[in-house]
């Protein structure tokens, strides 16, 4: 088993040869490079089954970002996740090649903006490119956490802050366990899903 990485978007995908097209942002097979080879336990055919059984998990998106000397980054994720109550602590995992993740894991601290149906036009903005090349914040709406300094999207539903309690070292992904310690609410637009962003593209 192979996995490629799209250099467009970050998305992976795993398969003898890499996709004819990229799901997340449309680019054909040259966009892709093959990241590493994964001795894997499961036979082919189980894996893609099992694969298709997780494509029922449902997923919110979020732009996840963060703050390393004053400079300001973020990224779209959909794993990011509410793990408990009291304490209030959320994880999200990160690509190690993203530049969100490399501030997250030098600053110790993320902001997560909820994504409403009508952000569509953000998951390109800060999916779809590095903060290596752009500055993704530059002609957006904005608020300074007041707590981490992240910041949090003004056109999105709400925003929380969170501190890296812990990070665990996934190999492709680090996995960031973070404490919420503020947030504000926006809108009350209905949450965009994985799911409804596939299906409406
Ligand atoms: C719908 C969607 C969901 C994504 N989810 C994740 C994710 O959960 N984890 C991840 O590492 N990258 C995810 N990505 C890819 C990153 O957002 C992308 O690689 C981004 O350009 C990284 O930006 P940065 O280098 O400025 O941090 C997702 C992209 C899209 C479009």
């Amino acid at each position: 088993m192979k996995k490629w990485r799209c250099t467009v978007c970050g998305y992976q995908y795993e398969g003898d040869t890499s996709p004819e097209k990229c799901p997340i942002c449309g680019v054909g097979p040259n966009k892709f490079v093959l990241v590493e080879e994964i001795p894997d336990d499961l036979p082919d055919k189980e894996r893609e089954a099992i694969q298709g059984l997780l494509f029922n998990v449902s997923y919110g998106l979020y732009i996840i970002s963060s703050i390393l000397d004053e400079k300001l980054n973020g990224m779209v994720s959909n794993t990011f996740i509410q793990i408990a109550n009291t304490p209030l602590k959320a994880s999200v995992c990160l690509g190690k090649e993203t530049l969100t993740s490399e501030y997250v894991r030098e600053s110790g601290v993320f902001g997560v903006s909820m994504l409403g149906k009508d952000n569509r036009s953000l998951i390109s903005h800060f999916g779809c490119q590095s903060g290596r090349d752009v500055d993704k914040f530059k002609t957006l709406s904005y608020i300074t956490g007041e707590k981490t300094g992240c910041p949090g999207l003004l056109e999105t539903l709400c925003f929380v802050e969170c501190e890296v309690e812990q990070t665990i070292d996934l190999g492709t992904h680090y996995m960031f366990i973070g404490k919420v310690v503020d947030g504000d609410g926006f809108s009350k637009e209905e949450p965009m899903t994985y799911a409804y962003y596939q299906t409406t593209q």
